[in-house]
């Protein structure tokens, strides 16, 4: 038997060990748009299995605004950005991207995961060095994969070991660059900005953030990571996604002139692969005008946030160091996050298991994702539902 053909068979046999168990809430068929519930296997669930933060994907508004380009520009532009993929949209949703951020110029991706990968490929090269928070998401480990870059990481937030690393690389010949996540997706805290500013600055190395759970999220109006920490300059490359405060798809990267232009002629993904739809495009950008024009939503959101943080502490849970809407619960234990994710779904609780390799270890957990929408019946319930099967698997 060939080797990959066994790597397959042992790996498949515990997706196939899940599904006989009936412990399988993986890839469950979905009925209905991403609102605060969810019809899951026909039934209706609160929803705190996406990332769709702002609840902007059902928004009445940026459903008339996809349906508008879409009567204008049929389904798909027939092509990558670099033919003739990018449309008047592209270039306003582009534009839009560069403001939020301050940047010269900005590059709109078909994914984020594109964006994250395609600007580490294009920028970092063999003999380079990309230093790494040990918990960054996985585009970003792919992108210096594809780039041949070095890798070398440090502790997860932890300073003290990003300072020796930088120590460590400083006789290294290639460029360095940080890349970090601006709020880490499985845990829900916060890169360190200012001390990474301070070590990494006067060390001359590039710092790159991606912005995908912080970009409408994070700061007094959402704009991100360097609002939040009040550091227009805290960052060189700035990239991120659509998938999470739009609750749509999508990527980009925003920086200086000369590097998106770079980017545009060298980022294989945009180089080699088709444009996001306009209808995508348009509906993102309206996403965006709602973090103006409804800021009601921001400040539901952290509402929502800081009531099932306090909530989920009270009934005795450990949250980690989560401090935004992606907020973990803490078990430890493989089968038991499987045993009760099953069991929060059939209670009408719909949450992410995370488990070996999503995490390390003994660091499995279920993750919710807090929106702007959920009300306080569908918090207080879900707490309730939460603290009983909890309490049923002696986990508080
Ligand atoms: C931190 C982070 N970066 C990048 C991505 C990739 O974004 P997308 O799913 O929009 O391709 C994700 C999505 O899971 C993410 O969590």
């Amino acid at each position: 038997m060939t080797s990959y053909k066994a790597r397959i068979q042992q790996q498949l046999g515990l997706v196939q060990m899940l599904q006989a168990s009936g412990l399988n809430t993986y890839s469950r068929e979905v009925s209905s748009g991403c609102g605060p519930t969810m019809r899951v296997e026909g039934k209706e669930c609160i929803n705190f299995i996406s990332n769709s933060y702002m609840g902007f994907s059902v928004h009445p508004k940026v459903i008339e605004a996809a349906k508008k380009a879409l009567s204008k520009y049929g389904l798909g532009i027939g092509g990558s950005p670099l033919a003739c993929g990018t449309t008047s949209l592209h270039l306003k949703l582009a534009e839009r991207i560069a403001a939020n951020y301050g940047t010269e110029s900005a590059l709109v991706f078909a994914t984020g995961y594109q964006a994250l990968a395609g600007t580490i490929q294009g920028l970092l090269g063999r003999g380079d060095v990309a230093l790494l928070d040990n918990l960054d998401h996985r585009s970003i480990i792919d992108g210096c994969a594809l780039s041949g870059v070095k890798i070398r990481s440090f502790i997860h937030n932890d300073m003290q070991d990003l300072e020796q690393l930088v120590e460590r690389t400083a006789k290294q010949k290639g460029h360095r660059m940080l890349i970090v996540d601006s709020v880490y997706s499985m845990d829900g805290d916060v890169a360190k900005l200012a001390q990474i500013n301070e070590i990494c600055r006067s060390a001359g190395v590039t710092i790159m953030i991606d912005e995908a759970h912080s970009l409408g999220i994070l700061g007094k109006n959402g704009k991100g990571l360097l609002e939040h920490f009040d550091m227009p300059n805290g960052a060189d490359i700035i990239s991120g996604t659509f998938s999470k405060f739009a609750g749509a798809v999508g990527g980009f990267t925003a920086a200086d002139r000369e590097v998106i232009d770079y980017l545009r002629h060298y980022s294989s993904p945009f180089v080699f692969s088709a444009s996001i739809p306009p209808a995508v495009v348009a509906a993102v950008h309206t996403s965006f005008e709602l973090l103006e024009s409804e800021p009601e939503w921001h400040k539901l959101l952290w509402e929502n946030v800081d009531f099932m943080l306090k909530g989920l502490k009270q009934l005795g849970f450990d949250t980690g160091n989560s401090e935004t809407p992606v907020i973990p619960i803490m078990i430890r234990d493989t089968e038991k996050v499987l045993r009760m994710n099953r069991q929060l779904l059939d209670q009408g609780v719909y949450c992410s298991p995370v488990v070996h390799p999503g995490v390390p270890l003994k660091m499995e957990r279920l993750r919710l994702g807090v929106m702007a929408t959920h009300t306080s019946d569908h918090l207080s319930s879900a707490l309730e539902t939460f603290g009983r099967v909890g309490r049923e698997y002696e986990v508080i």
